[in-house]
């Protein structure tokens, strides 16, 4: 049975933690799956840590749509979350529900993610009337990289962190189903999720959110180019992988590979 908006609501109201990761391919995704992860990003981060792109915003439809439709394929049990790139939902409501109805109706997602507050609310209204589920995000913002100067901690100080709050109400009244929350204070992040009835999701907003998302490529240490000060390395899989590839060519220039066992 596939994790669901209802799933989403009771996880809340039991207390109990929900967990996301991103993946963006079929080996991944499926192991992600198999591990028991309630939920699964699509995220437009594959920019970065995929792509090899500076930023998220160069991502397009198609990709999202491309990579979505294979993390679909690969799941059974865990609720596959497409993220809406940049551009493709801020020109207007009419573009966002199209483009949203893309993803669930070519890419078969179960929800949608949009980054920001007040300035999308009729987006995330329109869509969650098209009968789409929608994952607010709020707080560091990457498609707003240009406009912050960066990526820092938001809601620092008290009127941002009012606004903040104010946002994460509205899009609930919008409709949203779940909000994340991305680098913001963890006192914030607990008042805000304190007055919630929808679930909050947080990545580098410390502990009192509902669930916690990271990016699994920084999770398995794939992403080497930098490391935010909130996430945490669950394994070095770039140092395995390189052991496993010296040693294959090293075997193959010594004539050690393929030995009898691997031979016909
Ligand atoms: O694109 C992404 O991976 C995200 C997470 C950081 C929440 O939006």
């Amino acid at each position: 049975m596939r994790f669901t908006v209802i799933d989403l609501l009771t996880k809340k109201k039991q207390g109990s933690k929900i967990t996301m990761l991103t993946a963006y391919d079929y080996p991944f995704a499926s192991i992600v799956d198999e591990a028991g992860i309630d939920m699964i990003l699509v995220g437009d981060s594959l920019s970065m840590v995929f792509q090899g792109n500076e930023s998220t915003l160069p991502v397009t439809m198609e990709e999202i749509i491309y990579h979505t439709k294979i993390v679909s394929k690969a799941t059974k049990r865990a609720m596959v979350v497409a993220d809406m790139p940049f551009m493709s939902y801020q020109i207007s409501k009419e573009e966002a529900v199209r483009n949203a109805g893309r993803l669930i109706k070519e890419a078969y997602a179960q929800a949608v993610k949009l980054e920001g507050g007040r300035e999308i609310l009729n987006q995330v209204k329109a869509i969650t009337e098209a009968e789409i589920p929608v994952i607010g995000h709020i707080g560091l913002t990457p498609q707003a990289v240009l406009r912050m100067g960066g990526y820092k901690l938001q809601g620092k100080h008290p009127e941002q962190a009012k606004r903040i709050k104010e946002d994460a109400l509205m899009l609930q009244d919008a409709g949203a189903v779940a909000v994340v929350l991305e680098v913001i204070p963890s006192e914030l992040a607990k008042e805000i999720t304190e007055s919630l009835e929808i679930p909050t999701i947080g990545i580098g907003a410390g502990p009192f959110c509902d669930g916690q998302v990271l990016v699994l490529h920084d999770l398995l240490g794939l992403f080497e180019k930098f490391t935010p000060k909130f996430v945490k390395k669950y394994a070095n899989l770039r140092e395995h992988i390189l052991k496993a590839l010296n040693q294959f060519r090293d075997e193959v220039e010594k004539g050690l590979f393929p030995d009898k066992e691997h031979s016909f």
